[in-house]
């Protein structure tokens, strides 16, 4: 009996009322990197000593979700909020605060209903969702446009190719070039397809890895066309060591943006694929200037 009724004249002589008081939070946002949710609960005038004093109540669109009795030390969740705690120990600083897995939280308004012997109080604080897109808009279209334009620049050289270079011999050879292209083209297409502007999703991580794993046919095609053309040179073989090096920053770019709900390393993959288009285009160069000049001088042998 002696301690409710100091509390009670302690809780009318700190506050003149009644009342607990809240740090008021209107609301609280989650994205998609947010694993646990943490809705804020703080009351500024606790005066409890004692966990029995305190009785806590959480409830979301009027539907109760926790109930935390302190003289019973029992924790009770609905069942739609299994993951819902609280933190008993904090409870005696004014910290009700509501932690739940982002997978049972919902979006909507909560209650928080603090009661400490007679004085009580509650907050309402909404939950709100913001959705972050993995990759920014200008990533999104840098990605796909560096590997269809270093696809395209490989058709351009196995165009050179075929048009130059056409003998029994090669035949066989042009024949699986072509075939690896086009399943190149198909993969790295249905990537694109996949790899829509969005929030991080298995679909568009999919996606990216489509886009960028195959383009290692690119390295293994241009060693080819430059093979069956213009044979290999210390210009050629720069070019295809750039080209590894394009892949393998790709690589490492794909495998630390695959990691993240907010990609931080898309430069990184870009710059992987524009170094990989750059070699594509080196060595289009390359071979239109050597077959143009084989007009006069005659053409290597084939091996
Ligand atoms: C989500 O995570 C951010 C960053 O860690 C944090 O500031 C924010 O409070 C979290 N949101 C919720 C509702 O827990
Ligand atoms: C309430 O807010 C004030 C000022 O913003 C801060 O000093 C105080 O620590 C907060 N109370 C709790 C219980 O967090
Ligand atoms: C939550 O409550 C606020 C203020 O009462 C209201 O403006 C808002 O629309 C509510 N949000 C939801 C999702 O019901």
């Amino acid at each position: 009996m002696w301690p409710l009724v100091v509390a009670l004249l302690l809780g009318s002589a700190c506050c003149g009322s009644a009342q607990l008081i809240f740090n008021v939070t209107k609301s609280v946002e989650y994205t998609i990197c947010n694993k646990t949710i943490v809705i804020p609960c703080l009351v500024t005038n606790v005066g409890a000593q004692n966990l029995n004093e305190m009785y806590v109540k959480w409830k979301f669109k009027g539907k109760e979700i926790l109930i935390f009795d302190g003289a019973q030390k029992k924790t009770v969740t609905s069942k739609e909020y299994q993951s819902a705690k609280i933190t008993p120990s904090d409870l005696l600083v004014g910290i009700a605060s509501l932690t739940v897995d982002k997978s049972e939280a919902a979006v909507g308004n909560y209650t928080c209903e603090v009661t400490e012997l007679s004085r009580e109080g509650e907050t309402l604080i909404e939950l709100k969702y913001r959705t972050v897109p993995w990759f920014s808009p200008n990533e999104n279209i840098l990605t796909v446009v560096f590997a269809i334009l270093a696809i395209l620049l490989s058709w351009g050289q196995f165009g050179i190719v075929t048009l130059k270079y056409k003998s029994n011999q090669t035949k066989e050879k042009i024949i699986l070039l072509f075939v690896a292209g086009l399943l190149l083209t198909a993969v790295v297409v249905v990537g694109a397809i996949l790899f829509v502007p969005g929030e991080y999703s298995t679909k568009n991580a999919s996606g990216l890895g489509l886009i960028v794993i195959p383009t290692v046919i690119l390295i293994l095609l241009q060693y080819c066309v430059f093979t069956i053309a213009i044979g290999m040179s210390s210009f050629t073989i720069a070019i295809l060591i750039l080209q590894v090096l394009g892949y393998v920053l790709s690589l490492v770019g794909l495998s630390l943006c695959v990691s993240e709900c907010i990609s931080k390393n898309g430069p990184l993959l870009i710059s992987g694929l524009g170094i990989i288009a750059l070699a594509e285009l080196l060595g289009l160069v390359y071979m239109k200037f050597v077959a143009s000049n084989q007009k006069t001088i005659q053409p290597p042998r084939n091996n």
